[in-house]
């Protein structure tokens, strides 16, 4: 049997569906030959190691404890340390966390995976790469903040995997990189990248107002606490970022062009949420209801996208083409269509429902599973 040794940072929605996940295919891995080990699991305070990290692991009940007091809202640190385990602190938790890389890395292939939503895990990410580990990321930052940073995390791309960061589960980056690594030029690459910003447009489309479906959108918990972290087009930015990267843009997120769905005397600093939802959302629909008619009298269907071409990356809302697959798009499916070479005509599209824990847990532990080959 062989044995993968894990760390994963960030114990949230994707975090704690993952142990789900590798709880539940115990039998499945086993037949193909592999077991996951988890040896360490961090939240944004704690670490929680098992005490000999080559010969044990946390184990099912211990996963499924924490999986237990993690939905509850509480901090790992809430779970004593035992003759199986050991809990860690402050600025213990890099520390801890360097030397397992340190005595596992190399050796093992122990893998880290970052389903935390936070840039603190960038440090470490930077060092645990020079020790030999595998890395695998749903947390977009890593990915989207220096260039610097970019590097050194995909210095060596045998061993990174980050499916999860863009399209959850879909196979994007997979799909992107097999077109690049083929010697097939990728001249365009255009997509709808936020289920909620695509929920929002095809509502519109249907003749709703845009405040009315926003405030939908909130309640129905489709949109972010603040919905303007959905609205400004960061999110999108940050994915659209790491594709522009892969194609070997050397880029920064300053110099994508960023069109946000609000001006910015509506901004979060400007304006609380509530008063934003009230006030702010109603000033802002008759100019969406007006660029949905001239999309529609010229045949065209309105989306907001990210856009890449020659060494161009954009984030907007655009017209499109109806009968193409991102004017198709309802709902809040993921579209991406790639352009090269040879998908010139007509692109290769990736579509699909583009977030939720389930599948981009399912993205993450598929990501973890693709590098093992690595390591006879
Ligand atoms: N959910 C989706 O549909 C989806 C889809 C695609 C990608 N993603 C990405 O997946 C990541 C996780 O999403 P989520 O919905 O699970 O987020 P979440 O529920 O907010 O969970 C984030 C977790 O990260 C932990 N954390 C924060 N800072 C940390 C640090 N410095 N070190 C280690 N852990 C830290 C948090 O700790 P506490 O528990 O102590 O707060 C929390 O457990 C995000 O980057 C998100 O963008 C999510
Ligand atoms: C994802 O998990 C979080 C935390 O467990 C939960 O609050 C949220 O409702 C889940 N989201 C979905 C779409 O299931």
């Amino acid at each position: 049997m062989k044995l993968i040794p894990l760390i994963l940072m960030g114990c949230g929605g994707v975090g704690l569906q993952l142990i789900h996940h590798i709880v539940s295919c115990r039998s499945l891995h086993a037949n193909k030959g592999v077991r996951l080990r988890v040896v360490g699991l961090c939240d944004s305070k704690s670490l929680l190691v098992a005490s000999d990290v080559y010969s044990m692991e946390l184990d099912d009940s211990i996963l499924l404890e924490v999986c237990r007091v993690k939905s509850n809202g509480s901090s790992l640190v809430t779970l004593a340390s035992s003759g199986e385990h050991q809990a860690y602190s402050g600025p213990e938790v890099m520390r801890k966390v360097i030397e397992i890389a340190s005595l596992l890395g190399k050796s093992k292939g122990l893998t880290i995976a970052d389903c935390s939503a936070s840039s603190e895990t960038i440090g470490v990410l930077n060092q645990v790469v020079d020790l030999g580990c595998c890395i695998v990321l749903a947390n977009k930052r890593p990915l989207s903040s220096s260039l610097e940073d970019f590097d050194k995390i995909y210095g060596d791309p045998r061993r990174i995997r980050h499916e999860s960061t863009v399209g959850a589960g879909l196979p994007v980056i997979s799909s992107l990189n097999r077109i690049l690594s083929s010697g097939d030029p990728v001249n365009r690459i255009i997509g709808s990248l936020s289920g909620t910003l695509g929920y929002v447009m095809s509502e519109v489309e249907d003749g709703k107002l845009f405040s009315e479906v926003v405030r939908t959108a909130k309640t129905l918990g489709y949109t972010e606490p603040d919905p303007r972290d959905d609205l400004s087009g960061m999110d999108v930015a940050r994915k659209a970022l790491i594709l522009a990267r892969l194609l070997g843009l050397r880029i920064n997120l300053d110099s994508i062009k960023i069109e946000s769905f609000y001006p910015e005397d509506m901004g979060p600093s400007v304006m609380p949420v509530n008063d934003f939802m009230k006030n702010g959302l109603p000033l802002l629909d008759k100019d969406i209801e007006d660029k949905i008619k001239r999309a529609s009298s010229n045949g065209n269907a309105l989306r907001y996208v990210c856009m890449i071409e020659d060494s161009r990356c954009e984030v907007g809302i655009r017209e499109l083409p109806k009968e193409s697959a991102l004017g198709r798009l309802r709902g809040s499916d993921n579209v991406l269509e790639i352009y090269s070479r040879c998908y010139n005509q007509q692109p290769l599209v990736v579509q699909g429902a583009g977030a939720g824990n389930d599948t981009t847990a399912a993205g993450v532990l598929a990501d973890i599973l693709d590098m093992q080959d690595l390591f006879p």
